[in-house]
C-alpha cells in the first residue's frame, strides 16, 4: 500500500503500539496526547518495542509527536482514536476530529466495547467513522476488530482493514455495531461460566485456568471453535448441547461473586488477591510469560 499519513490521538498503552505497527510498515505517524508526559515518554516506549522485536530503529523516525489535536490530523488519511474508554471525551474528540481532518481522512476508534455509533454521534458524517479493536499489545497481537455500523460505511472499514493487512495485521470485520465486539463477547461468555463454575464450588479458580490452558486453549491457536466442531461433526455437537446448554449459566448481569471480590477490594494481582493469590514476583513471571510467548511468535512470522 502507498505510504499513508496516520494520526493516533493518545499515546498511552495501545496508541504508542498502534503507532509502532504503522510506522514499522513505513507509514508516516504522528502521535497526539495533550500530557506531555505521556508524549515525553514516547519515543523510550517505541524503542523498548525495536528491542523486543530486534527491529532497527528506522520506524521511529517516521514517528513524531504533538500536543495539538488539529495540526496532529490536518494532513491525515487515517486517524486512530486510543484515548480513554470514556464515551464523553470520544464524542467529544470525535466532533473535533470532523472538523479538522480532511475530509477524505478515514476516522476510527479503538474503543474495547462502546458502541460506534455512540461515539460518532456527534460527527455529521458518519460513512467514514468505523471501529477499529486492535487487542493489546496491538505491535504483538494482530487481530483488528473492524466494526461498521451498516453498509454506508464499508468502503472506509475496507480501506483500513487494506492498510492494517499491509502491517501484518489480521482485521476482521463485525457487520453490525454491538457492545463488546465478537472477540470481549467470546471471552466474557466464557469468563462468565468460569465465574460461575468457581461460586457454585465446582472447582477453584486455578483449576479452571488449568482446564483452559493444558486443555481445549491449547489448540486454540490453530483450531477456531466452529472450526473444532466441523472437525468433530455437528452431530457430536449437536448431542453435546442437548446435555448441556440447558445446565449453563445464564446470569443476565455482573456475577455477585466478582462483585464481592470488587466490593473487598481484591482486584487482582494489583493487590495481590483476585480470583486467586499473588506474590509480586508471581504477578511478575506471569507478565513474563505472557511477554515472552508473544513475542516469540511475532518473531516467527
Ligand atoms: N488497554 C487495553 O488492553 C485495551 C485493549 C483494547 C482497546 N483498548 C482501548 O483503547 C483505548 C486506549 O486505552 P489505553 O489502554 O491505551 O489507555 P491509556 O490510559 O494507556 O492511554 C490513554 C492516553 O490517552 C491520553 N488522553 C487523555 N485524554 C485525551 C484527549 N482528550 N485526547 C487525546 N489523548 C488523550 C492519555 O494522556 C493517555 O496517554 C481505550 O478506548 C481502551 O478501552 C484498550
Amino acid at each position: 500500500m502507498a505510504k499513508a499519513r496516520i494520526a493516533v490521538i493518545g499515546a498511552g498503552l495501545m496508541g504508542h503500539g498502534i503507532a509502532w505497527r504503522l510506522a514499522a510498515a513505513g507509514h508516516e505517524v504522528t502521535v497526539q496526547d495533550p500530557s506531555a508526559e505521556a508524549l515525553g515518554a514516547l519515543a523510550a516506549r517505541l524503542g523498548e518495542i525495536c528491542d523486543l522485536l530486534g527491529a532497527g530503529r528506522a520506524a521511529l523516525k517516521r514517528v513524531s509527536a504533538s500536543a495539538d489535536l488539529a495540526e496532529a490530523v490536518s494532513g491525515a488519511d487515517f486517524v486512530f482514536e486510543a484515548a480513554p474508554e470514556k464515551l464523553e471525551l470520544k464524542q467529544a474528540l470525535f466532533e473535533r476530529l470532523e472538523v479538522h481532518a480532511p475530509p477524505g481522512a478515514i476516522l476510527c476508534s479503538n474503543t474495547s466495547a462502546i458502541p460506534i455509533s455512540g461515539i460518532s454521534a456527534r460527527t455529521r458524517n458518519r460513512d467514514r467513522v468505523v471501529g477499529s479493536h486492535f487487542w493489546n499489545p496491538p505491535h504483538l497481537v494482530d487481530l483488528v476488530e473492524i466494526v461498521l455500523m451498516g453498509e454506508a460505511n464499508r468502503p472506509a472499514g475496507e480501506k483500513v482493514a487494506a492498510l492494517l493487512r499491509g502491517a501484518g495485521a489480521y482485521p476482521v470485520f463485525v457487520n453490525r455495531d454491538i457492545p463488546g465486539f465478537i472477540g470481549n463477547r467470546l471471552q466474557h461468555a466464557l469468563k462468565r461460566e468460569a465465574i460461575a463454575l468457581v461460586a457454585a464450588g465446582v472447582c477453584d479458580a486455578e483449576s479452571i485456568d488449568d482446564v483452559v490452558k493444558h486443555g481445549f486453549g491449547a489448540r486454540m491457536a490453530v483450531l477456531g471453535p466452529l472450526e473444532q466442531s466441523d472437525l468433530v461433526g455437528l452431530d457430536l455437537t449437536r448431542a453435546i448441547h442437548d446435555t448441556l446448554m440447558g445446565d449453563l449459566d445464564v446470569t443476565a448481569r455482573t456475577h455477585p461473586y466478582l462483585e464481592d471480590l470488587v466490593a473487598r477490594g481484591d482486584l487482582g494481582m494489583k493487590t495481590g488477591k483476585g480470583f486467586r493469590r499473588w506474590t509480586s514476583q508471581q504477578a511478575e513471571a506471569v507478565r513474563t510469560r505472557l511477554r515472552d510467548f508473544l513475542v516469540a511468535a511475532a518473531r516467527k512470522k
